[in-house]
């Protein structure tokens, strides 16, 4: 029986060219999968039909939109998830999910090999290739722009030999990968990293130093998931969707960074991601207001950790596991509502209001209606440096 490789299939001229490729390689039969991640961009209906015309037996679609905001994002912005305090971790968050539905798809399909176009370079391998050993450690993995030495103007010769319908994917001088959660650019000019990018780099924010007017917005969380957008219920997709549009058109959120890849290298990125950055901001902020101060504390090197083991691969991996538990617990009261000031490339907090809150009025103001004793402070003063008082004495007695 011909064997079936289930490929990670994007639509564009890398995974296209796979599909014939692989066929012939590996004298298999191929089953395409596209997965809606809210990218936006080029017809669904049309990627499915394009892995079909490269010859593809099968060419499904997996709409996962309001799965990965819920189950992906949302974990995220509940660990402030920011990589190197920076990179909101959008391919990373995505390939975990990715790889969640070629493993159903090969179950369904009868695939036994499992493929995607990720190069040896990159973080992306390790993150399919961990989540597959995680899920399904029976499947064998191939990936030919990495295990058979592709460029890609060999894949661009091969694609027409086989008179490929890969136009359109053609010219892009960036590599880009893009969903829900922002949208990364790299490569090009970029790869001096002291060329500035140039506005059309930039696809989901506006300049940030056009004119306009603020925008002002108010999100409602519930146990650190966000459930309103001024006063209106919406799923998180939907919210993540709208901030997308509205913190984007006031140029909030781009990043441009130097990063550190799990293999070793070091690499110049560009970032957008208006609503990840503008819920992070809210998110952070009610915790202010509603987390205990030591679970705060403990918790913000949680969430580094965590982001580190989502950058590196590592999403069903048992520590993840047991941060996500930490996590979870911590968000037990992060509800309530911030309101925030998009405008020129920020989104500032100007207002929190919560049900939760251990913000007391009473205690932290400094006009009348005072009931902090401060006549407490004096001891507690003293007792909590008399270690580093002993210490220096200690010191100044040796010279
Ligand atoms: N450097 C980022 C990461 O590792 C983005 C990778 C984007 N992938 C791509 N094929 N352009 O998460």
């Amino acid at each position: 029986m011909t064997e079936r490789v289930v490929l990670a299939f994007s639509g564009g001229l890398d995974t296209s060219v796979a599909i014939p490729f692989l066929a012939e390689k590996m004298n298999a039969e191929v089953v395409a999968v596209a997965v809606d991640l809210g990218q936006g961009g080029e017809d669904m209906d049309a990627i499915q039909k394009r892995a079909i015309d490269c010859g593809a037996v099968e060419s499904v679609v997996v709409d996962a939109k309001e799965e990965f905001a819920a189950d992906f994002c949302v974990p995220a912005l509940q660990a402030n998830a920011l990589y190197m305090d920076r990179y909101p971790l959008l391919s990373s968050l995505s390939r975990p999910l990715i790889v969640k539905h070629l493993v159903s798809a090969a179950k369904r399909f009868g695939g036994t090999i499992v493929s995607h176009g990720c190069t040896g370079k990159g973080n992306d391998q390790v993150r399919f290739e961990a989540g597959l050993a995680a899920l399904a450690p029976d499947l064998k993995v191939v990936a030919p722009a990495r295990d058979f030495a592709w460029t890609r103007d060999k894949a661009i010769e091969f694609a027409e030999q086989k008179g490929l319908p890969i136009e359109t994917t053609r010219k892009n001088p960036f590599s880009i990968d893009q969903n829900l959660w922002g949208r990364a650019v790299e490569t090009g000019f970029l790869e001096d990293i002291w060329n500035g990018p140039t506005e059309d780099v930039y696809a989901y924010t506006a300049d940030p130093a056009a004119p306009r007017e603020p925008d002002e917005v108010v999100i409602t969380f519930e146990r650190g998931v966000p459930v309103k957008l001024d006063g209106r219920a919406l799923t998180p997709y939907e919210i993540i969707g709208e901030l997308n549009r509205r913190a984007g058109a006031q140029g909030v959120g781009r990043i441009d960074m130097v990063e550190d890849r799990l293999v070793g290298i070091k690499s110049r990125e560009v970032y957008e991601a208006p609503g990840a950055i503008a819920l992070v901001t809210a998110h952070m902020e009610l915790e202010n207001v509603t987390v205990e101060r030591d679970l705060a504390r403990f918790k913000r090197g949680v969430d580094q950790r965590w982001s580190e083991l989502v950058y590196d691969g590592l999403w069903f991996s048992p520590l993840k596991g047991a941060l996500d538990a930490l996590i979870a617990e911590a968000q037990k009261h992060v509800s309530g509502d911030i309101r925030m000031t998009l405008h020129a490339g920020k989104a500032t907090v100007t207002g929190r209001r919560s049900g939760q809150s251990l913000y007391d009025f009473s205690l932290a103001t400094y006009d009348t209606g005072d009931t902090f004793d401060q006549s407490l402070a004096k001891g507690f003063v003293q007792l909590f440096s008399l270690p580093s008082k002993i210490a220096a004495a200690r010191d100044a007695k040796n010279g």
